[in-house]
C-alpha cells in the first residue's frame, strides 16, 4: 500500500483540489443531510483511492464486480445486501442505531430471508411445518428495561433447516420455519423450532467470488432469527447463537454478539418433552429472555 506522503506535493495539490472541487458541488442541495452524507461520501471515496493508489484495471474491475451485482439481484436475490453484511457495514448500521441501553437486549443483522407474511402460531406451535431438522423448544419473556412484562408483543421467528435453506429458497411460495406470535398475559412466549445449525449465504454470484479470493468462508454462525415489536418499544430485530457453535466468531456477516450466545441443551432420543409432544430421536432447550428498550433512544 502505498503512502500518500510519498506523493509529490504538487501532485497531492491536483488530487486535493478535485476532492475539494467535487465536494463543492454539492454546496446547492438544499437538503442539508444529503449535503453532509454526498460531501461525506466524496472525502472518504477519494481518500480510499489516493490511499491504495488505486489503478485504472482495478477500478475497472470494480465497477464489473458492481455491474455483476446488479445483474444477479431481483425480488428474492439481493447481491447488495450480502455485500454490505460481509463488508460488516450493515452491522456497523445496527451498532450505530440500536446503541446500547439498560439491559435491553443487542440487535444484530437482519439478513436477506425475512418475509412479511409468516403463518401464525399458537403458544407452544411448532414454526417448523415439516422443514428438516432436529426440534428445539425455545422459551423466554419480553420485558421492557423497568422490567414491566410485555402483553401481546409480535415475535417473529425465522431460520434456515438443516440443510442450510430457508423456505424461500427452494421455492419462492413455501412457509417453512417462520411463524410469527405473540406474548402471553405474563409476557411469556414458547414454541417448538429447529436447533440452528451452519449454513453458507448465497455464494453463487460476485460477492461468493470476493470471499473465495480473499480466502474467507461463506458460512454464517448457526442462529435463529428474531424480530420483537411492541407499542412504544424499540423494534429489536436480533438472533440467538448456540454456545459451542462451529462457526461462531467466524460468522461471515460479523453478526456473533457475546450476550446473544445461548445454551441449547441436547436431551436424548426418548426424554419426555415439556409439552407432552412425542419426538422422535434428539430434541434441545433454550430459554432466550428478551429485553426492549423505549422507543426513541
Ligand atoms: C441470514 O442470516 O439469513 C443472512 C444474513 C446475512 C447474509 C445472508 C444471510
Ligand atoms: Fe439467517
Amino acid at each position: 500500500m502505498s503512502d500518500v506522503r510519498e506523493v509529490s506535493p504538487e501532485q497531492q495539490t491536483v488530487e486535493q483540489t478535485l476532492v475539494d472541487t467535487v465536494v463543492a458541488s454539492f454546496d446547492a442541495c438544499e437538503d442539508p443531510r444529503l449535503k453532509e452524507v454526498m460531501g461525506s461520501l466524496t472525502r472518504h471515496l477519494h481518500a480510499f483511492i489516493r490511499d491504495v493508489r488505486l489503478t485504472e484495471d482495478e477500478w475497472s474491475a470494480a465497477i464489473a464486480f458492481l455491474t455483476a451485482a446488479g445483474h444477479i439481484t431481483d425480488d428474492v436475490r439481493q447481491e447488495f445486501i450480502l455485500l454490505s453484511d460481509t463488508l460488516g457495514a450493515s452491522m456497523q448500521t445496527i451498532n450505530i442505531n440500536n446503541q446500547a441501553y439498560a439491559d435491553a437486549t443487542e440487535a444484530t443483522v437482519f439478513g436477506p430471508f425475512f418475509v412479511e407474511d409468516s403463518p401464525a402460531i399458537e403458544p407452544g406451535g411448532d414454526m417448523a411445518f415439516g422443514a428438516p431438522g432436529e426440534p428445539c423448544w425455545v422459551t423466554g419473556t419480553v420485558t421492557s428495561t423497568d422490567g414491566e412484562p410485555l402483553v401481546g408483543a409480535k415475535i417473529e421467528v425465522w431460520e434456515a433447516d438443516e440443510d442450510g435453506l430457508y423456505d424461500v429458497q427452494r421455492d419462492a411460495g413455501a412457509r417453512a420455519a417462520r411463524a410469527h406470535l405473540f406474548t402471553d398475559a405474563e409476557g411469556g412466549y414458547r414454541f417448538w423450532g429447529l436447533t440452528p445449525t451452519p449454513y453458507p449465504i448465497p455464494d453463487d454470484g460476485p460477492v461468493g467470488k470476493m470471499l473465495a479470493a480473499v480466502g474467507r468462508s461463506p458460512l454464517r454462525a448457526s442462529h435463529l432469527h428474531f424480530m420483537v415489536t411492541h407499542e412504544g418499544c424499540r423494534t429489536l430485530v436480533t438472533h440467538i447463537f448456540p454456545e459451542g457453535d462451529p462457526i461462531g466468531w467466524k460468522d461471515t456477516v460479523f453478526g456473533v454478539k457475546e450476550s446473544l450466545i445461548k445454551k441449547f441443551e441436547r436431551q436424548a432420543a426418548g426424554t419426555p418433552t415439556p409439552d407432552g409432544r412425542v419426538v422422535d430421536g434428539t430434541w434441545s432447550e433454550v430459554r432466550f429472555d428478551i429485553v426492549l428498550a423505549p422507543s426513541g433512544v
